[in-house]
């Protein structure tokens, strides 16, 4: 299981007075050398975190796997396409929201999905596209050709230790379990935290946690490194 670290909320706190620190940059080689596998950054299209400077500067240099999470939009297809990232996760996107509510509606809109990501498949970036827990949309998700899904974790997380929580952990096991019998390969992420991370080890065969928040929040008491190499010795335990 290989961990990616979203520092997306290093930018937060640098854009937080305009200038230039926290460096990304530095964030993100920090990360890499306590042994993280990737970063994973979010372009969003209001840039309130991390802007264009860094997804280029962080593609040319550091020499790491770069996930680049976008938005569906034209302008994102292009950046995507200048940048070539490793990899590249197609996320819904409202600007009024604070973060990734809920997934990408495959099933509803498989065929401008599936043009959406043709020449970033095309390019040779590993697409996948970040869903809900959900039959009808993994199985869109299969039919429109991509190789990766990512398994919206949010619900899962919010529910961990209430009376819910088996409710919405079964629904990754199933969805992950369906995408699998499909033949794709399943990424997850978002809430997910130091508390409630150890149950993706129950998922069998999930390829990558992509894990932000929570990391960076601890790294405001321990250190950016001490908090990677915490959560990088519970994900590896999976
Ligand atoms: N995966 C995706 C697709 C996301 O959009 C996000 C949030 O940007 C994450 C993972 C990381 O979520 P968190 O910051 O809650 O760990």
């Amino acid at each position: 299981m290989l961990l990616g670290v979203n520092i997306d909320h290093v930018a937060t706190l640098r854009n937080a007075r305009g200038e230039y620190e926290p460096s990304v940059i530095e964030a993100a080689k920090i990360c890499i050398d306590a042994g993280a596998n990737g970063i994973t950054a979010h372009l969003r299209e209001d840039r309130r975190h991390i802007v264009d400077f860094d997804v280029f500067s962080l593609k040319n240099d550091l020499k790491c796997r770069l996930n680049l999470e976008m938005a569906a939009t034209y302008e994102m297809q292009k950046i995507a396409l200048d940048l070539l990232p490793d990899a590249c996760c197609i996320v819904p996107e409202k600007r009024e929201e604070v973060t990734t509510e809920g997934g990408l509606d495959v099933a509803s809109n498989p065929e401008k999905i599936r043009k959406f990501i043709e020449p970033l498949i095309d390019a040779g970036i590993q697409v996948s596209l970040f869903i809900d827990p959900d039959r009808a949309q993994v199985s869109a998700a299969s039919d429109i050709g991509v190789p990766f899904i990512e398994l919206h974790t949010g619900a899962y997380s919010r529910a961990f230790g209430k009376t819910n929580e088996n409710e919405e952990f079964a629904k990754l096991k199933q969805a992950t379990s369906l995408a699998h019998l499909l033949g794709l390969q399943v990424n997850a992420g978002h809430g997910l935290n130091y508390k409630n991370v150890h149950r993706m080890h129950e998922i069998k065969g999930l390829q990558e946690l992509n894990i932000g928040h929570s990391i960076i929040s601890r790294s405001i008491f321990v250190g950016l490194d001490k908090a990677v190499i915490e959560m990088l010795n519970l994900v590896n335990k999976i």
